[in-house]
Protein backbone atom coordinates (compact mmCIF):
# COMPACT_ATOMS: atom_id res chain seq x y z
CA UNK A 1 0.00 0.00 0.00
CA UNK A 2 1.52 3.61 -0.98
CA UNK A 3 0.34 6.44 1.05
CA UNK A 4 -2.02 8.95 -0.59
CA UNK A 5 -0.13 11.95 0.04
CA UNK A 6 2.24 10.27 -2.71
CA UNK A 7 -1.01 11.21 -5.19
CA UNK A 8 -1.23 14.43 -4.56
CA UNK A 9 0.57 16.09 -7.65
CA UNK A 10 -2.36 14.32 -9.90
CA UNK A 11 -5.30 14.24 -7.56
CA UNK A 12 -7.27 17.42 -7.25
CA UNK A 13 -10.94 18.56 -5.23
CA UNK A 14 -13.77 16.95 -6.53
CA UNK A 15 -15.56 19.89 -6.24
CA UNK A 16 -13.52 22.73 -7.38
CA UNK A 17 -10.72 20.80 -8.91
CA UNK A 18 -8.35 22.50 -7.02
CA UNK A 19 -5.26 21.37 -5.54
CA UNK A 20 -4.93 19.13 -2.32
CA UNK A 21 -2.96 18.57 0.19
CA UNK A 22 -2.57 16.89 3.30
CA UNK A 23 -4.43 18.18 6.79
CA UNK A 24 -4.14 16.42 10.39
CA UNK A 25 -7.17 14.14 9.32
CA UNK A 26 -7.47 13.95 5.22
CA UNK A 27 -7.48 15.94 2.75
CA UNK A 28 -8.06 19.60 1.89
CA UNK A 29 -8.44 22.19 -1.23
CA UNK A 30 -7.77 26.16 -0.39
CA UNK A 31 -11.42 26.72 -0.74
CA UNK A 32 -11.88 24.67 2.56
CA UNK A 33 -13.31 21.52 0.86
CA UNK A 34 -11.63 18.77 2.71
CA UNK A 35 -12.23 14.49 2.62
CA UNK A 36 -11.09 11.85 4.74
CA UNK A 37 -8.76 9.40 4.89
CA UNK A 38 -10.28 6.03 6.44
CA UNK A 39 -8.23 4.13 8.79
CA UNK A 40 -7.99 1.13 6.22
CA UNK A 41 -5.95 3.98 4.27
CA UNK A 42 -8.38 5.25 1.19
CA UNK A 43 -9.31 8.37 0.84
CA UNK A 44 -12.95 9.58 0.30
CA UNK A 45 -13.44 11.82 -2.80
CA UNK A 46 -16.60 11.41 -3.29
CA UNK A 47 -17.98 15.49 -4.35
CA UNK A 48 -21.38 16.28 -3.64
CA UNK A 49 -22.98 14.55 -6.62
CA UNK A 50 -21.42 11.43 -5.96
CA UNK A 51 -23.32 8.46 -5.81
CA UNK A 52 -22.85 5.14 -4.34
CA UNK A 53 -25.49 2.83 -4.99
CA UNK A 54 -23.97 0.86 -8.13
CA UNK A 55 -21.04 -0.10 -5.59
CA UNK A 56 -20.18 -3.22 -4.70
CA UNK A 57 -21.14 -4.86 -1.82
CA UNK A 58 -18.61 -6.86 0.25
CA UNK A 59 -20.07 -10.12 -0.77
CA UNK A 60 -19.82 -9.18 -4.13
CA UNK A 61 -16.51 -8.48 -3.55
CA UNK A 62 -15.86 -12.00 -2.00
CA UNK A 63 -17.19 -13.89 -4.46
CA UNK A 64 -14.84 -11.67 -7.16
CA UNK A 65 -12.13 -12.49 -5.29
CA UNK A 66 -12.76 -16.29 -5.91
CA UNK A 67 -13.69 -15.85 -9.32
CA UNK A 68 -10.41 -13.64 -10.18
CA UNK A 69 -8.05 -16.05 -8.08
CA UNK A 70 -9.66 -19.27 -9.56
CA UNK A 71 -7.96 -18.22 -13.01
CA UNK A 72 -11.59 -18.30 -14.65
CA UNK A 73 -11.35 -14.63 -16.46
CA UNK A 74 -7.20 -14.95 -17.27
CA UNK A 75 -7.72 -14.30 -20.42
CA UNK A 76 -8.82 -11.03 -20.10
CA UNK A 77 -5.38 -11.04 -17.46
CA UNK A 78 -3.57 -12.08 -20.30
CA UNK A 79 -5.18 -9.69 -23.07
CA UNK A 80 -4.98 -6.39 -20.55
CA UNK A 81 -0.80 -7.61 -20.06
CA UNK A 82 -0.73 -7.85 -23.86
CA UNK A 83 -1.92 -4.61 -24.44
CA UNK A 84 0.34 -3.44 -21.38
CA UNK A 85 3.56 -4.67 -23.25
CA UNK A 86 2.64 -2.62 -26.36
CA UNK A 87 2.67 0.88 -23.99
CA UNK A 88 5.32 2.61 -24.69
CA UNK A 89 4.74 4.97 -21.98
CA UNK A 90 8.13 6.08 -21.41
CA UNK A 91 8.00 9.43 -22.26
CA UNK A 92 4.29 9.90 -20.42
CA UNK A 93 4.31 10.80 -17.03
CA UNK A 94 1.84 10.16 -14.11
CA UNK A 95 -0.14 7.18 -12.18
CA UNK A 96 -2.15 4.20 -13.54
CA UNK A 97 -5.57 4.98 -12.71
CA UNK A 98 -7.83 2.12 -12.71
CA UNK A 99 -12.03 3.13 -12.93
CA UNK A 100 -13.72 0.69 -10.90
CA UNK A 101 -11.43 -1.11 -9.60
CA UNK A 102 -13.24 -3.28 -7.37
CA UNK A 103 -10.51 -5.74 -5.52
CA UNK A 104 -7.78 -4.13 -7.65
CA UNK A 105 -6.73 -7.36 -9.26
CA UNK A 106 -6.48 -5.79 -12.59
CA UNK A 107 -4.44 -2.75 -11.17
CA UNK A 108 -2.41 -4.84 -9.34
CA UNK A 109 -0.94 -6.98 -12.28
CA UNK A 110 -0.69 -4.20 -14.04
CA UNK A 111 1.39 -2.21 -11.39
CA UNK A 112 3.78 -5.63 -12.06
CA UNK A 113 4.22 -4.74 -15.71
CA UNK A 114 5.44 -1.34 -14.90
CA UNK A 115 7.51 -1.48 -12.17
CA UNK A 116 8.33 2.26 -12.50
CA UNK A 117 4.28 3.19 -11.78
CA UNK A 118 2.16 3.71 -8.93
CA UNK A 119 -1.18 3.16 -9.48
CA UNK A 120 -4.59 4.44 -7.80
CA UNK A 121 -7.65 2.06 -7.80
CA UNK A 122 -10.95 4.39 -8.23
CA UNK A 123 -14.50 2.70 -7.07
CA UNK A 124 -17.54 4.37 -5.60
CA UNK A 125 -17.98 1.27 -3.02
CA UNK A 126 -15.74 2.08 0.27
CA UNK A 127 -15.30 -1.65 0.66
CA UNK A 128 -13.87 -2.05 -2.73
CA UNK A 129 -11.27 1.20 -2.11
CA UNK A 130 -10.36 -0.61 1.01
CA UNK A 131 -9.17 -4.07 -0.67
CA UNK A 132 -7.98 -1.89 -3.93
CA UNK A 133 -5.37 0.16 -1.04
CA UNK A 134 -3.67 -3.03 -0.10
CA UNK A 135 -3.53 -4.67 -3.75
CA UNK A 136 0.05 -3.45 -3.63
CA UNK A 137 3.20 -1.40 -2.70
CA UNK A 138 3.03 1.18 -5.32
CA UNK A 139 -0.98 1.20 -5.12
CA UNK A 140 -3.29 3.80 -3.10
CA UNK A 141 -7.26 3.96 -3.47
CA UNK A 142 -10.13 6.37 -3.15
CA UNK A 143 -13.90 6.16 -3.09
CA UNK A 144 -15.00 7.88 -6.15
CA UNK A 145 -17.96 8.06 -8.54
CA UNK A 146 -17.05 7.82 -12.05
CA UNK A 147 -20.14 9.50 -13.39
CA UNK A 148 -19.65 12.89 -11.19
CA UNK A 149 -16.06 13.34 -12.39
CA UNK A 150 -12.69 12.24 -11.85
CA UNK A 151 -10.85 13.52 -8.47
CA UNK A 152 -7.37 14.27 -10.79
CA UNK A 153 -6.21 16.80 -13.01
CA UNK A 154 -6.41 17.73 -16.43
CA UNK A 155 -3.73 15.27 -18.43
CA UNK A 156 -2.35 13.94 -15.63
CA UNK A 157 -2.68 10.02 -15.96
CA UNK A 158 -0.35 7.94 -18.15
CA UNK A 159 -2.40 4.80 -18.56
CA UNK A 160 -6.60 4.31 -17.69
CA UNK A 161 -7.69 0.80 -16.84
CA UNK A 162 -11.40 0.61 -17.10
CA UNK A 163 -12.59 -3.45 -17.01
CA UNK A 164 -16.25 -4.22 -16.66
CA UNK A 165 -16.79 -0.77 -15.05
CA UNK A 166 -18.94 2.31 -15.86
CA UNK A 167 -16.64 4.68 -18.77
CA UNK A 168 -16.91 8.20 -18.69
CA UNK A 169 -15.00 8.80 -22.25
CA UNK A 170 -15.06 12.96 -21.01
CA UNK A 171 -13.44 12.26 -18.32
CA UNK A 172 -11.53 9.79 -19.33
CA UNK A 173 -9.82 12.46 -22.23
CA UNK A 174 -9.82 15.22 -19.69
CA UNK A 175 -7.53 13.45 -17.30
CA UNK A 176 -5.01 11.44 -19.82
CA UNK A 177 -2.11 13.28 -20.65
CA UNK A 178 -0.30 13.29 -23.94
CA UNK A 179 0.91 9.97 -25.46
CA UNK A 180 -1.35 8.17 -22.68
CA UNK A 181 -3.45 5.31 -23.04
CA UNK A 182 -7.12 3.89 -22.09
CA UNK A 183 -7.54 0.10 -22.06
CA UNK A 184 -10.99 -0.58 -21.32
CA UNK A 185 -12.56 -4.17 -21.25
CA UNK A 186 -16.26 -4.74 -22.05
CA UNK A 187 -19.08 -7.53 -21.71
CA UNK A 188 -20.05 -9.16 -25.05
CA UNK A 189 -23.47 -9.58 -25.47
CA UNK A 190 -23.26 -13.75 -24.68
CA UNK A 191 -21.08 -13.20 -21.45
CA UNK A 192 -21.83 -15.95 -19.49
CA UNK A 193 -24.00 -17.55 -21.41
CA UNK A 194 -24.99 -20.95 -19.57
CA UNK A 195 -25.86 -19.98 -16.42
CA UNK A 196 -29.48 -21.39 -16.10
CA UNK A 197 -32.22 -18.31 -16.43
CA UNK A 198 -33.33 -19.44 -12.59
CA UNK A 199 -30.27 -17.06 -11.33
CA UNK A 200 -32.09 -13.96 -12.70
CA UNK A 201 -28.55 -12.63 -14.62
CA UNK A 202 -28.99 -9.56 -16.18
CA UNK A 203 -27.69 -9.92 -19.58
CA UNK A 204 -25.29 -7.44 -21.94
CA UNK A 205 -26.88 -4.79 -23.51
CA UNK A 206 -26.21 -5.60 -27.42
CA UNK A 207 -26.09 -1.78 -27.81
CA UNK A 208 -22.76 -1.68 -25.62
CA UNK A 209 -20.49 -1.42 -28.32
CA UNK A 210 -22.19 1.79 -29.80
CA UNK A 211 -22.49 3.61 -26.32
CA UNK A 212 -19.02 2.73 -25.77
CA UNK A 213 -18.12 4.77 -29.22
CA UNK A 214 -19.94 7.17 -28.37
CA UNK A 215 -18.70 7.90 -24.78
CA UNK A 216 -14.83 7.92 -25.87
CA UNK A 217 -15.31 9.14 -29.32
CA UNK A 218 -13.54 12.66 -28.40
CA UNK A 219 -10.42 10.32 -27.66
CA UNK A 220 -8.19 11.08 -29.91
CA UNK A 221 -8.45 7.42 -31.88
CA UNK A 222 -9.59 3.85 -31.02
CA UNK A 223 -6.43 2.15 -31.52
CA UNK A 224 -7.84 -1.13 -32.25
CA UNK A 225 -10.38 -3.63 -30.04
CA UNK A 226 -9.95 -7.39 -29.77
CA UNK A 227 -12.53 -10.43 -28.87
CA UNK A 228 -11.72 -12.31 -26.05
CA UNK A 229 -13.65 -15.61 -25.76
CA UNK A 230 -12.97 -18.22 -23.81
CA UNK A 231 -15.50 -21.22 -22.22
CA UNK A 232 -15.57 -21.85 -18.39
CA UNK A 233 -16.37 -25.85 -17.06
CA UNK A 234 -17.46 -24.44 -14.07
CA UNK A 235 -18.54 -26.26 -10.17
CA UNK A 236 -21.60 -25.65 -8.89
CA UNK A 237 -19.80 -22.83 -6.05
CA UNK A 238 -18.04 -21.41 -9.26
CA UNK A 239 -21.43 -20.71 -11.66
CA UNK A 240 -22.97 -19.54 -7.86
CA UNK A 241 -19.85 -17.05 -7.46
CA UNK A 242 -20.51 -15.70 -11.64
CA UNK A 243 -24.16 -14.44 -10.40
CA UNK A 244 -23.12 -13.06 -6.84
CA UNK A 245 -20.55 -11.01 -8.23
CA UNK A 246 -22.39 -9.62 -10.97
CA UNK A 247 -24.99 -6.64 -10.98
CA UNK A 248 -27.76 -9.40 -11.10
CA UNK A 249 -26.53 -10.63 -7.67
CA UNK A 250 -29.51 -10.44 -4.74
CA UNK A 251 -32.31 -10.67 -7.46
CA UNK A 252 -33.01 -13.90 -6.27
CA UNK A 253 -34.65 -14.72 -3.10
CA UNK A 254 -31.87 -16.74 -1.04
CA UNK A 255 -34.10 -20.07 -0.95
CA UNK A 256 -34.82 -20.01 -4.51
CA UNK A 257 -30.80 -19.34 -5.30
CA UNK A 258 -30.28 -22.41 -2.87
CA UNK A 259 -32.31 -24.31 -4.77
CA UNK A 260 -31.01 -23.36 -8.49
CA UNK A 261 -27.26 -24.12 -7.21
CA UNK A 262 -28.78 -27.40 -5.74
CA UNK A 263 -29.93 -27.88 -9.17
CA UNK A 264 -27.14 -27.32 -11.20
CA UNK A 265 -24.64 -30.83 -12.39
CA UNK A 266 -21.02 -30.89 -11.16
CA UNK A 267 -20.23 -29.07 -14.24
CA UNK A 268 -21.72 -26.11 -16.47
CA UNK A 269 -20.27 -24.79 -19.78
CA UNK A 270 -19.95 -20.65 -19.49
CA UNK A 271 -18.98 -18.65 -21.96
CA UNK A 272 -16.52 -15.93 -21.60
CA UNK A 273 -16.96 -12.99 -24.05
CA UNK A 274 -15.59 -9.97 -23.81
CA UNK A 275 -14.01 -7.13 -25.80
CA UNK A 276 -10.70 -5.08 -25.02
CA UNK A 277 -10.60 -1.11 -26.61
CA UNK A 278 -7.46 0.51 -26.66
CA UNK A 279 -7.84 4.71 -27.20
CA UNK A 280 -5.11 6.90 -27.27
CA UNK A 281 -4.04 10.83 -26.71
CA UNK A 282 -1.31 12.71 -28.38
C1 LIG B 1 -18.07 -5.49 -12.40
S1 LIG B 1 -17.08 -4.76 -11.16
C2 LIG B 1 -15.46 -4.78 -11.93
C3 LIG B 1 -14.34 -4.66 -10.94
C4 LIG B 1 -12.92 -4.76 -11.55
N1 LIG B 1 -12.69 -3.76 -12.56
C5 LIG B 1 -12.68 -6.13 -12.10
O1 LIG B 1 -12.74 -6.30 -13.31
O2 LIG B 1 -12.41 -7.04 -11.30
C6 LIG B 1 -17.57 -3.07 -11.28
C7 LIG B 1 -16.96 -2.17 -10.21
O3 LIG B 1 -17.32 -0.82 -10.50
C8 LIG B 1 -17.76 -0.19 -9.31
N2 LIG B 1 -18.66 0.88 -9.71
C9 LIG B 1 -19.95 0.76 -10.12
N3 LIG B 1 -20.45 1.99 -10.41
C10 LIG B 1 -19.46 2.89 -10.20
C11 LIG B 1 -19.36 4.30 -10.30
N4 LIG B 1 -20.41 5.03 -10.71
N5 LIG B 1 -18.20 4.91 -9.97
C12 LIG B 1 -17.15 4.15 -9.52
N6 LIG B 1 -17.18 2.82 -9.41
C13 LIG B 1 -18.31 2.18 -9.75
C14 LIG B 1 -18.36 -1.29 -8.47
O4 LIG B 1 -18.36 -0.99 -7.09
C15 LIG B 1 -17.45 -2.48 -8.82
O5 LIG B 1 -16.36 -2.56 -7.94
Amino acid sequence: MAEIEQFLEWLACPVCGGDLSRTADGLACPEGHSFDIAKQGYANLLGPQGKTHTADRPEMLDARTRVLGAGLFDPVTEAIREALLEFDGSEVGGPVVDLGTGTGFHLERALEELPERFGLGLDNSKYAARRAARCHPRAAAAVADIWEGLPLKDRSVALILDVFAPRNGPEIRRVLGPGGLAIVVTGAPDHLAGIPEGFGMITVDPEKRERLARTMEDLDQAVESAAIGWTMSLTPDEVADLVRMGPGAGRVEPEAFAAEVEALPDRTEVLGRAELHLFSVT
